[in-house]
């Protein structure tokens, strides 16, 4: 039957998805899927009657951000009884809230960094007493790195809140854990080979993620065989202890005591010629058209 790759969507993150839907819709048609394109919310359009207008029978669903990677379209999906791919709505709700994501992580027993919680009438004195610096600022629903900030002292703080706040009334403050940090990628449950990111920036930032071209993603990983391993059950369990389905990846970052720590899950990453999943992917010997194939492979309802 056929597939609508959907994708762009309002969020911040609609740039990506607007690169990532390319992709996939190009690599669908290449492996001979009949697939065609649907720019979510382009011009003003309403999404539901967009979605309610097409003629499809499943969806390969690549929306980065609220609105689409958070259980919203999901649903909307699941009461059409059209079969979609990636997580379904509880996963994705969670998914796309790091805070959530890190209670249920450290609830499970899966280390994640120290953590605060900053709501409107939150003291950032005790916070930073709390956490101590370096803090990673970040606002709880954003993808790409979108409001995050690395902050030093009590000044850039307070700044990094407000911009935070910009996009989130409540914001997470998170121990600065200076790495390396290591991406993996999920197919079917399953982690891919693990990549590690080098970045002469403070951290892997939007223009890091897509525009500079200075950012190292590595293979040799630096760590033991033992290592990789322990590092992929944890990503796999953390995986499902989210409830994630169908492919994500996880980002985590290796702290100075040796301990994996997870930041977060993306149950939709991105597919862009810059994206780390379809490198890893690569790497694995899968080839684009093959991944979106395999992915498309998972959809359900
Ligand atoms: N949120 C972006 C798209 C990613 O995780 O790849
Ligand atoms: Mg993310």
């Amino acid at each position: 039957g056929r597939v609508a790759v959907i994708y762009g969507g309002l969020s911040a993150e609609r740039s990506v998805s607007l690169k990532s839907g390319a992709e996939v819709l190009k690599g669908l048609r290449v492996a001979g899927v009949d697939a065609f394109g649907i720019d979510l919310g382009v011009d003003g359009q309403d999404p539901l009657a967009q979605l309610m207008a097409a003629d499809f029978d499943r969806a390969f669903l690549i929306l980065h951000g609220r609105g689409g990677e958070d259980g919203t379209i999901q649903g909307v999906l699941e009461m059409m009884g059209k079969p979609y791919t990636g997580s379904g709505v509880a996963a994705s709700a969670v998914g796309m809230d790091k805070l959530r994501t890190k209670q249920l992580w450290s609830g499970g027993g899966l280390s994640t960094p120290a953590f605060a919680v900053i709501g409107m009438e939150s003291d950032l004195n005790t916070v930073a007493a709390t956490l101590g610096f370096p803090i990673m600022i970040k606002p709880i629903h954003e993808g790409s790195s979108i409001g995050m900030a690395k902050v030093r002292d009590q000044a850039q703080l307070e700044a990094a809140v407000d911009e935070a706040r910009k996009f989130d009334s409540v914001v997470l403050a998170e121990r600065w854990i200076s790495g390396p940090e290591y991406t993996v990628g999920v197919l079917d449950g399953k982690a891919l080979p693990i990549i590690r990111l080098e970045t002469p920036h403070d951290f892997y930032d939007f223009n890091a993620k897509y525009e500079a071209n200075d950012t190292r993603y590595l293979f040799d990983t630096q760590l033991s065989s033992e290592e990789e391993v322990e590092l992929k059950v944890l990503v796999e369990e953390a995986f499902a202890m989210v409830g994630c389905r169908g492919w994500g990846r996880i980002d985590v970052m290796l702290d100075e005591q040796g301990q994996f720590q997870l930041l977060e899950v993306n149950t939709a990453p991105g597919m862009t010629d810059h994206s780390l999943v379809p490198m890893a992917a690569r790497e694995a010997g899968i080839a684009f058209e093959q991944l979106v194939v395999e992915i498309l492979r998972t959809a359900t309802l």
